[in-house]
């Protein structure tokens, strides 16, 4: 073939090359290692002498020629494609999923949601008060009687003399029935403040959840029973509960509630300091000053109040031992629960 046809032909076969293996036929025809063009430059040395430059020339020529065209040809064919043909990620249905991040509840806003559905399933209603309280609310209204001592035992942030961060959920018990006649059975549950020196088991702000019921009649036995049935459906049926002298101005009598550990079911262990008991609220009936301060006569009506700190419930359900993890903010402490 001269060089003449063989330049035609190259013009040719690129040209009509329709997709990527047509072009690389046409690239091996002529480019290949036996190619027309890679065999016309081999066979240069093979010429006489004379001929030999312009063979050589001419052969360049043809091997620029058909690289250049097949350049061009390449970009034209990738231009027509699509372009999911550029890149086509092989399927892979085994990776795992990309691990998004989303929100959820708080660990003790879940907990305090286990503890509503308890309560609401024994009949109590929802019941709330403000956090920037009235000292009356927090302490006058719950029978703590002025410059006693027992005011100084739940270290108050003042906002002025009569206004406070309320440092208990009681005052909502006081708030509550002087808006309501009994019978009334009401949870209340929100933050609550104290100028505690902040370790492991105490921080300066932290929840409670308040309960109060108040009818004619209701006897210590009432009270009892509701905290045991409560304790028994969060910490499960074999959850022993005792009750332990003690005292609150707004209560008498009073008592803390223990319960057996949920741990070591009570023989002894770390969690609960080898007593095998766990404090878990405070409780009592309503004392007649209470009533009076809200206008109930004392003589038709009876009731109790109890009250536990949510952080104390979460960290005994879930074996958490600094108090101070809930206000953090560390996702990693927040996203295991
Ligand atoms: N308000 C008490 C406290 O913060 C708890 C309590 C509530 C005790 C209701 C008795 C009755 O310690």
């Amino acid at each position: 073939m001269d060089a003449r046809s063989l330049e035609e032909s190259i013009r040719k076969d690129i040209e009509n090359a329709a997709n990527d293996q047509a072009l690389e036929e046409a690239r091996i025809k002529y480019l290949g290692r036996r190619g027309l063009v890679t065999s016309l430059l081999k066979n240069i040395k093979d010429a006489p002498p004379a001929e030999r430059p312009k063979l050589g020339a001419t052969s360049n020529r043809l091997k620029k020629l058909a690289e250049s065209l097949i350049e061009e040809k390449l970009t034209v064919l990738r231009a027509a494609q699509p372009a999911s043909r550029f890149y086509t990620p092989p399927h892979d249905a085994t990776l795992p999923a990309h691990d998004g991040l989303t929100g959820h509840r708080h660990v003790l806003s879940k907990v305090f949601g286990e503890i509503k559905d308890i309560f609401v399933g024994m009949g109590y209603t929802l019941a709330s008060g403000p956090q920037v309280e009235l000292e009356y609310y927090n302490f006058q209204a719950l029978n703590f009687p002025d410059e006693h001592p027992s005011r100084d035992e739940q270290d108050t942030f003042y906002i002025t003399d009569d206004m406070l961060l309320r440092t208990h959920t009681s005052p909502v018990q006081v708030r509550y029935m002087e808006e309501h006649k009994p019978p009334l059975k009401i949870i209340a549950a929100g933050r609550v403040f104290r100028n505690e020196s902040i370790d492991p088991s105490h921080a300066a702000e932290f929840h409670q959840v308040e309960g109060l019921y108040v009818d004619t009649d209701v006897a210590l036995a009432d009270l009892k029973k509701d905290v045991e049935i409560f304790i028994q459906q969060l910490f499960g049926s074999k959850t022993q509960v005792r009750f332990r002298p003690s005292f609150f101005p707004f209560t008498e009598p009073s008592a803390e509630v223990d319960m057996t550990c949920f741990v070591c079911r009570g023989s002894g262990c770390s969690v609960c300091g080898k007593t095998g008991w766990i404090e878990i609220m405070g409780s009592g009936m309503v004392h007649p000053n209470v009533f009076r301060a809200v206008g109930y006569d004392p003589d038709i009506y009876s009731g109790f109040a109890f009250g536990m700190g949510v952080d104390r419930v979460a960290m005994i359900k879930y074996g958490i031992d600094d108090i101070r993890l809930f206000l953090g903010n560390d996702l990693r402490f927040l996203s295991q629960f």
